[in-house]
């Protein structure tokens, strides 16, 4: 349905995106996960055809989005980093106004509208003025906005950026209301925000794709291995030695308190490792299994050093 094809997007001398592909299947959530600066806005909007990409192609349902601007937005809504609503218009007024762009006759707009403001839960702010309306609200309107017309797609940038815990909730359960529904590509750098909506992440960082894949998969990558989280009454070196010789252990290393260590596995050791460490004489007081979490992968794969030339920050125009 969404096909992203070696992809980039140049600005002078910045190289915002690069040489990025992905697909997006009919019904699928997808996330796309960065730090900021990585280029997931700027994604964002060659996915609308808001601008062409330096090179590559973006095409929905087989047609190029810049080509068939025009065809592909009917299809699209977005909801984008910075939602330009106006002020000085109520909500209703506001959303008419996006209905008849988007090119709804006078007669069908009124109910569509009535029923987006019903499925975002802001009927009883349609005569507010929108300057009037808090960030949760106005991030609702902006929702609604990318809703009318019933687009097959929606395309979220960073949807629940800037609003209080309660709020977040409340937008992520509205989202994922669409899950399954719409195809849905959400952009974001909240981690538990994706395992939350998307069965597939994308991880862009300095605009490249440096990881796909599940939230479970993605997870099981990054270590290759298991960890072990232990807790252990005797000799600290003698222990991390003679453990880090058992069959099955990768490394052993100590962990931040005395008598902790983080031993890497490449299988269940754990009965073995239990009965050694009784038969050594030591004192077992704890062995706990970590997996890796999302956000281990995330900072595994971002934070990495990159070389100074490669860095592209604080030149956007926003
Ligand atoms: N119109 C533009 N002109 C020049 N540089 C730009 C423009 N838009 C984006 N950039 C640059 O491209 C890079 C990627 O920006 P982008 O906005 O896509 O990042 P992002 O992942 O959305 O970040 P954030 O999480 O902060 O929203 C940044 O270095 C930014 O400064
Ligand atoms: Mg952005």
């Amino acid at each position: 349905m969404i096909e992203v094809q070696g992809v980039s997007k140049r600005f002078g001398t910045i190289q915002a995106v690069r040489d990025v592909s992905f697909r997006v299947e009919p019904g699928e959530a997808l996330g796309f996960l960065g730090p900021n600066g990585a280029g997931k806005t700027t994604t964002m909007r060659l996915l609308t055809g808001f601008y062409p990409p330096t090179g590559g192609q973006v095409r929905v349902a087989g047609l190029d989005v810049f080509e068939h601007a025009q065809e592909v937005r009917r299809k699209i809504g977005y909801l984008p980093e910075n939602v330009p609503l106006y002020g000085e218009m109520t909500v209703r007024e506001y959303l008419d106004f996006v209905a008849e762009i988007k090119g709804l006759k006078r007669s069908a707009r009124s109910r569509a509208v009535d029923r987006i403001m019903e499925t975002c839960s802001i009927t009883d702010m349609a005569r507010r003025f929108i300057r009037k309306l808090s960030k949760g609200y106005r991030q609702r309107v902006g929702l609604a906005q990318a809703l009318i017309g019933d687009p097959e797609i929606l395309i979220l940038d960073e949807p629940t950026i800037g609003l209080d815990p309660r709020q977040i909730n409340e937008i992520r359960n509205l989202i994922r209301g669409f899950a399954g529904e719409k195809t849905l590509i959400l952009s974001t750098h909240i981690l538990p925000e994706v395992s939350m909506i998307c069965q597939r992440v994308v991880i862009i960082d300095q605009g490249l794709v440096v990881a796909e894949g599940s939230p479970e998969n993605l997870s099981a990558r990054v270590t290759g291995a298991n960890r072990l989280w232990l807790r252990v009454g005797g000799p600290d070196d003698e222990i991390r030695a003679r453990l880090a010789r058992l069959s099955g252990v990768v490394s052993v290393v100590a962990g931040d308190d005395a008598g902790s260590f983080i031993v890497e596995t490449e299988s269940e050791v754990r009965p073995e490792m239990a009965q050694f460490i009784c038969n050594a004489g030591w004192d077992l007081f704890e062995m706990t299994p970590r997996t890796a979490s999302l956000e281990d992968v995330f900072l595994n794969l971002v934070t990495q050093e990159t070389p100074a030339a490669n860095r592209t920050e604080g030149l956007g125009d926003e």
